[in-house]
């Protein structure tokens, strides 16, 4: 069976959150499960650098990502788990496809652009505080996809525009140097759920309103106690499409349970009993992925050796690869 190539990366700043969770990790893992997908998951560390100069918080972010994602059962066995900075074949196709990337296409990206926007309404120099990592970050991403021919590359909307330069880097490669790279398509899954914050705006890191995954479950409890919420009393009706407990409820309950919860809401459950009860359905979904989590966080030799064996697998594939794109644009030994 010729497996479909599934590639994502994920970017080593934070500590794995619910909304991490429910949007990217939990579809990962179970495409990881399916005998008809080949995935590749990484940890982008190189393009932390891009965001975060604190070396500690790299390197810490690098640990629990990985913790999080072996603990919650990515199957390793078929899917090649492997972190960016253990292959060098990555940052060099990036300086290859640096020299066949325009400038024109990089000008273009989104996050420079904003960043830009940004300085001009402060009235600062347009490139004030841009680094050359983060304008040329689209780039890092298209060696991160072309180097394992990944054909579907599930991303969140904001990195589509990414994939589709990728795309253009690769058609303009093979067009000047012949057939290399196959051409990457963007997969945004509608249907996963944008998790609400304890604010109600869209769960994220930026924001400081997560809920991370792995909390203690005293720290968990606090926290899901701090989701916003209205002043209706117990007993009064309440609107579960608004609230961003009903919707985090959603997103770990069965369809019976959410029918129940949308029940509950409408006879004027209180917010602190249906917190409670949120609580109890989170801390039962994650309860065994969290000891799993802290034993792991224990062992860190065991994710290292995990990591280096994830490694070695991708290499079989970037080295090859590269060797022939090397040859491709002249760089072999002399004859
Ligand atoms: N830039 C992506 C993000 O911020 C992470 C990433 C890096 C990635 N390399 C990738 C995603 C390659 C998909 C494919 O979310």
């Amino acid at each position: 069976m010729n497996k479909q190539r599934v590639l994502t990366g994920i970017t080593t700043t934070g500590t794995p959150h619910l909304g991490n969770y429910v949007g990217a990790i939990r579809p990962a893992i179970a495409a990881s499960q399916r005998a008809d997908v080949q995935s590749f998951y990484f940890l982008a560390d190189f393009h932390a650098l891009i965001k975060c100069h604190d070396p500690v918080l790299v390197h810490q972010s690098t640990r629990e990502i990985a913790a999080t994602w072996l603990a919650l059962g990515l199957d390793t066995n078929n899917a090649v788990f492997y972190r960016q900075s253990d292959v060098p074949e990555i940052p060099e196709l990036c300086w290859m496809l640096t020299c066949m990337a325009a400038k024109g296409l990089m000008n273009r990206a989104h996050a420079y652009k904003g960043a830009v926007d940004i300085n001009k309404e402060a009235g600062e120099d347009p490139d004030f505080g841009i680094t050359m990592g983060l304008y040329s970050y689209p780039i890092l991403m298209a060696a991160d996809i072309l180097m394992f021919n990944a054909q579907k590359v599930p991303v969140g909307k904001d990195q589509i525009q990414h994939v589709e330069m990728a795309r253009d880097i690769a058609a303009r490669f093979n067009h000047h140097y012949g057939e290399h790279f196959v051409l990457p398509e963007a997969q945004v899954d509608d249907t996963v759920a944008l998790l609400q914050g304890l604010d109600g705006r869209k769960m994220s890191k930026s924001y400081g309103n997560t809920i991370p995954l792995f909390l203690p479950e005293k720290q968990l409890k606090k926290s899901i106690n701090k989701i916003l919420t209205n002043l209706l009393e117990p007993g009064e009706a309440k609107d579960p499409d608004t609230s961003a407990v009903f919707q985090i409820w959603q997103a770990f309950a069965t369809p019976a349970q959410t029918t129940e919860m949308r029940q509950a809401f409408a006879d004027g459950i209180a917010w602190g009993e249906a917190k409670k009860q949120l609580f109890e359905l989170i801390n039962g979904h994650v309860g065994d992925a969290r000891e799993k989590y802290e034993l792991l966080l224990d062992n860190p030799a065991h994710i290292e050796e995990m990591l280096q064996a994830g490694a070695a697998k991708a290499r079989s594939y970037s080295k090859p690869l590269l060797e022939k794109v090397r040859a491709a644009v002249g760089i072999k030994k002399i004859q």
